[in-house]
């Protein structure tokens, strides 16, 4: 089979790519804009497999879109692409309504033309979503199931959530054979450092403040982004057509458990590399001011992926986080490039030069 991956230079979207590369005999076309949060540089390990093809565009570009379609000709689409963190949607929500409502329009679109046009047969659209758009959970015990009502509360959870309800019409009304997935909180290799548990354990390893945003106690459930991945091909190949499913990690922990035991692994596995003047990781911890309407708890009941299609997560979030502290500390290079922005310096050249000027963080 030929999937085509939308924003595979991403975090998720590179393990996406890098499993099916890995495990299966499938062929991949990567489409990526390659915003701040595109790196090739995660993709590093596949990039000279045969089977798989990079093709840079925006999936607003409808033009594009048709072009790819129609050159590659995908059995199945597994759309990632998107502004991907609730904190850039509130200072800037504009691109978060371009890319994740407009750009999943222009790609239904163009996937139902390409069907209409060449008669694919078993052709599926599978839409990578997020538990986000249930907004948040009141009590410690309610689960978010696939029943639940939609109700988003940022920027980025409101762009999302429309997305969805556009690939279900699409569904609907002109029988575009889709697939929604709606996961909890990733973790794990490769991840941008601008979201919680990397953003933790690159300033522990700089002797920065690790911010901690209210009093800590919100919850997220958490699942190691290739037990995801493996899900998600699941999804893609075997789920039924016009389902949803939700996937999540049976992890959930406070924000404040969260960084206690980053703090604790760091302890333990880089106590060499603890910056001059810093006693204890943990004594790097800082409250700050809470993120303006910041959902209190989100977890997911992932019943029914496991009981229709056989998945569950092979990690805990004791391993999990564990893996992913020591991959930090052993791939140095990776987010060294992030963090100074030279992971952008392979674009320019190709009418990107501003790309380097917009750093990491600014
Ligand atoms: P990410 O921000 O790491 O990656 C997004 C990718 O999309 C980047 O490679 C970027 O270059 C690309 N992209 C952005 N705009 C584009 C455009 N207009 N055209 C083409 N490519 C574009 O995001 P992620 O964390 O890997 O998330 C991937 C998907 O999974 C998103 O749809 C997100 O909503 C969803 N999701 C994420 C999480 C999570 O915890 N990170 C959880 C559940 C669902
Ligand atoms: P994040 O990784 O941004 O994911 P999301 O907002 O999609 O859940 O944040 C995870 C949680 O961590 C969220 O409750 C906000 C909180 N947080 C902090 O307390 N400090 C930080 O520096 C960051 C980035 C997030």
């Amino acid at each position: 089979m030929k999937i085509l991956v939308t924003g595979g230079a991403g975090f998720i979207g590179s393990a996406v790519i890098r499993y099916i590369i890995g495990h299966t005999q499938d062929s991949v076309v990567n489409v990526d804009k390659l915003t701040y949060a595109g790196n090739l540089e995660s993709l590093a390990s596949v990039a000279a497999d045969p089977r798989y093809v990079f093709e840079r565009a925006d999936i607003c570009d409808a033009p594009a879109m048709a072009q790819i379609f129609k050159q590659h000709q995908p059995d199945i689409v597994m759309h990632l692409a998107a502004e991907s963190h609730v904190d850039r949607s509130i200072d800037g929500p504009a691109d978060f309504i371009e890319t994740n409502v407009v750009g999943t329009l222009v790609l239904l679109e163009a996937a139902r033309q390409y069907v209409e046009e060449s008669g694919k047969k078993n052709f599926r659209f599978h839409h990578i979503s997020t538990d986000e758009v249930y907004g948040d959970l009141e009590g410690d015990t309610d689960l978010f199931t696939e029943e639940t009502s939609y109700a988003p509360s940022s920027p980025y959870s409101a762009s999302k959530a429309s997305s969805d309800h556009l690939v279900r019409a699409w569904g609907r009304t002109y029988g575009l054979p889709c697939v929604i997935t709606n996961c909890s909180n990733n973790y794990g290799p490769y991840h941008f450092p601008e979201k919680l548990i990397p953003h933790m354990i690159l300033n522990a390893l700089s002797g920065k403040a690790l911010p901690v945003y209210g009093d800590g106690k919100q919850i997220r459930d958490w699942l190691y982004v290739e037990d995801h991945a493996e899900a998600l091909y699941k999804v893609a190949t075997k789920g039924k057509i016009g389902e949803t499913y939700n996937i999540g990690g049976h992890n959930e922990k406070q924000n404040i458990e969260v960084v206690h035991t980053l703090c604790d692994l760091l302890e333990e596995l880089a106590a060499d590399k603890k910056p001059e003047g810093v006693s204890a990781y943990k004594d790097l911890i800082t409250f700050v001011k809470d993120r303006p309407g910041h959902d209190r708890r989100y977890a997911i009941d992932a019943s029914k992926i496991e009981n229709k299609l056989g998945w569950t997560p092979k990690e805990t979030f004791e391993t999990g986080l564990r893996k992913t502290v020591q991959w930090y500390l052993d791939n140095e290079k990776w987010w060294s490039r992030v963090l100074s922005g030279d992971y952008k310096l392979e674009r320019i050249g190709e009418g990107q030069k501003d790309l380097k000027e917009q750093k990491y963080g600014s």
